[in-house]
């Protein structure tokens, strides 16, 4: 066989699974490039046939040298920069494979990847990615057969394993704190029996609910994650009057993340006593200010946090103020001041709430189907997937979205995924290859009728 030159833009903790599995064929050589070298080689001395180089992501001339040298692109920096990244691969005539969603600013260049004859392919992580690929194969076959998909609904939650659990949130960290608090703000617009439902604010932690999944042993929320309209096209299910695709967390975070954010935790507006300039000051003293209590005596910042956040009556008060207390806010603790109550915030949680040595992580990714078949008769069906971390191997996010990541690409390279254009895993086509590769590496959603 002969050299396959893969360049990978990024060395965060999903491209190690990817590099694991593209280096199990000696022909290909990876290039791992990261802003910081030390960090691509501390993941290309783990693996042969890699070398690590340093590349500034805004550095449009690098980017492109690089490309070129290379006979495909996987691009895991965020997804601001793949438009960059596809622009240099046309112009070279190789290959893209990302794992994000296909933003407006990619979707551009899908004539301009057609006619340069390339693959840009997105979306194959594990959501989005297998999610995609078990939601596009029942509802093809529930069409084939002449049914009907009414509804689709779809949660998926990155979590500490249950034992790992361990902290008011019940959540821990793979990657910035940021980012994951700023999403509680994202607004939800989902399809729910024939009306387009929208949540925005404190109101998408409000709407978290119970769900259903068949697994008492785990206790999940679920809320809507971003805009799940389009996927009345995208899966070509013009016919359901549900579509919803959210988010899982333990019970217990929403209502914890809704006081947080009442208080204005999740605020990027810069204040002065947080500025990096002023001088220390105390987690009861950001409090007071945050919550306007009297005193930083606890029990006066109680009672505010109470008022504030309108936690009188509210059965998880008790839960709530216990969470504060975790992390720290009615001590003389220094905060690290972060300019704004959000990034001030993040640095504790950061601290407080990270996967520490031997700690795992789980995934739970549920699709609940409603049928109607041809003769009026109705089926439930539900499909899921449950990965834990491997002891001594990899945490389960990283190998739900780095794997089906490295198939795709080794998929491109074999040239047995050959459609071009900006695309991503929305046809039979596409996926039951992946699918086949990804089952043999022990990972697959299990359908069940119920
Ligand atoms: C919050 O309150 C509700 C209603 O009483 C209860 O079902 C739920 O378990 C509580 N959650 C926590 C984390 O205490
Ligand atoms: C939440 O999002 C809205 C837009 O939907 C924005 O106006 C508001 O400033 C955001 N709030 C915070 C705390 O970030």
């Amino acid at each position: 066989m002969s050299e396959k030159k893969i360049l990978l833009l990024g060395s965060g903790f999903v491209a190690a699974p990817s590099v694991e599995y593209l280096v199990r064929r000696p022909e290909n050589k990876v290039t791992i490039a990261s802003r910081r070298l030390a960090n691509a080689q501390a993941l290309a001395q783990k693996y042969p046939g890699t070398v690590a180089v340093t590349c500034d992501i805004n550095d449009e001339k690098a980017i492109e040298d690089l490309v070129a040298q290379h006979d495909l692109v996987i691009s895991l920096i965020p997804y601001i920069y793949h438009a960059l990244v596809i622009k240099a691969a046309i112009k070279h005539k190789k290959n893209v494979v990302t794992t994000s969603y296909v933003s407006p600013a990619m979707m551009e260049y899908d004539q301009a990847a057609k006619d340069a004859g390339i693959t840009v392919m997105n979306e194959i992580g594990l959501d989005p990615g297998i999610d995609h690929l078990y939601a596009v194969r029942t509802i093809e076959e529930v069409h084939q057969k002449e049914g009907k998909m009414m509804e689709f609904i779809s949660f998926c939650g990155g979590l500490p394993a249950p034992e790992d659990s361990n902290n008011p949130f019940g959540y821990k960290f793979s990657w910035s704190a940021r980012g994951v608090l700023l999403a509680l703000n994202n607004t939800a617009k989902y399809l729910e029996n024939g009306k387009v439902v929208e949540v925005s604010g404190t109101a998408l932690m409000d709407s978290a609910r119970k769900l259903p999944t068949g697994y008492p042993g785990f206790a999940f929320v679920g809320y809507g994650n971003r805009d799940s309209t389009p996927y009345d096209k995208r899966y070509h299910i013009p016919e359901a009057t549900t579509i919803i695709r959210g988010t899982l967390r333990y019970d217990g975070f929403c209502q914890f993340a809704k006081a947080l954010f009442k208080l204005g935790f999740l605020s990027e507006q810069p204040l002065a006593h947080l500025a990096a300039d002023a001088s220390d000051i105390a987690w009861n003293q950001v409090v007071a200010q945050a919550s306007g209590a009297s005193s930083t005596n606890a029990d006066d910042l109680r009672a505010a946090i109470i008022a504030k956040c309108d936690l009188a009556n509210d059965p998880n008060q008790t839960a709530i103020l216990d969470g504060m207390r975790w992390i720290g806010f009615f001590t003389d603790n220094k905060v690290h001041r972060g300019g704004n109550l959000l990034d001030t915030l993040c640095a504790t949680l950061e601290e407080k709430m990270q996967y520490e040595e031997g700690e795992r992580d789980m995934i739970f990714l549920q699709h609940r189907f409603e049928i109607e078949w041809k003769d009026g008769s109705k089926e439930t069906r539900t499909s899921t997937l449950v990965e834990f971390a491997d002891p001594n191997g990899f945490q389960a996010m990283a190998k739900t979205v780095g794997v089906p990541c490295g198939i795709a690409t080794q998929l491109i390279l074999d040239g047995k995924l050959t459609k071009t254009g900006v695309i991503a895993p929305m046809s039979s086509d596409i996926n039951d290859p992946i699918i086949e590769l990804l089952e043999k590496e022990g990972i697959g959603m299990i359908e069940k009728v119920l």
